[in-house]
């Protein structure tokens, strides 16, 4: 990848990629910078393992996407809610996706005792979510599927927490089409898994 301040090879990654869409739809990025219209935003880890338009097979202008460590909705931060603001009331989109992944090493270190500095305020958040479900993870002795299951119930905690902005309650109540939905990703597989949570106006 060059010496370490050299990026060269990041724009040729990027000329090689352009190219290569050109060539089987020669229209695509004149199309698409006209208007984008996802029916999809997608709130999932920051980890560079998982990067939603890739894991789902869908080309540009198909997600918007918020990311952070650990796929967290927090009611206090900005960044998150305008992107579901801008998501819900501007592109209206019709799905929203709290997408987790086992091995979350955001999750994992929720459960550790040592310090990690200022990132264990934000892993704060998923230690809430193991209060809430200390009865049922405080029963597992093993530590990799204790690990997988705060993924997954750290997913869950998030699909309310979705539905309790003050955005997506506006938006039900004036019947707009939406549903919140909560999936887990394989980082060992590829694939998601769908946790049957979802949430509509009436739900
Ligand atoms: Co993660």
């Amino acid at each position: 990848m060059g010496n370490s301040t050299d990026i060269s090879w990041l724009f040729e990654q990027n000329k090689a990629w352009a190219d290569k869409v050109k060539q089987s739809d020669p229209d695509f990025f004149a199309n698409l910078a006209d208007q984008q219209t996802p029916e999809l935003l997608w709130i999932g880890c920051a980890d560079s393992r998982v990067p939603a338009n890739q894991i789902t097979g869908l080309p540009p202008g198909e997600v918007f996407v918020h990311r952070n460590i650990a796929n967290v909705v927090v009611h206090s931060d900005l960044n998150c809610l305008s992107v579901i603001q801008y998501a819900v009331e501007v592109l209206k989109v019709k799905h929203i996706v709290i997408c987790g992944h086992y091995g979350c090493g955001g999750v994992a270190a929720s459960l550790e005792e040592q310090s990690h500095g200022l990132i264990d305020n934000w892993l704060e958040h998923i230690r809430n979510v193991y209060r809430l479900h200390a009865q049922e993870l405080d029963a597992i002795s093993d530590k990799p599927e204790l690990v997988s299951r705060l993924c997954e119930l750290n997913v869950v905690e998030q699909t309310h927490n979705v539905c309790n902005t003050t955005i997506v309650k506006e938006a039900w109540a004036r019947d707009q089409e939406l549903a919140v939905h909560g999936i887990v990703y394989s980082i060992q597989n590829g694939i998601l898994k769908d946790l049957l949570v979802r949430h509509g106006p009436s739900t």
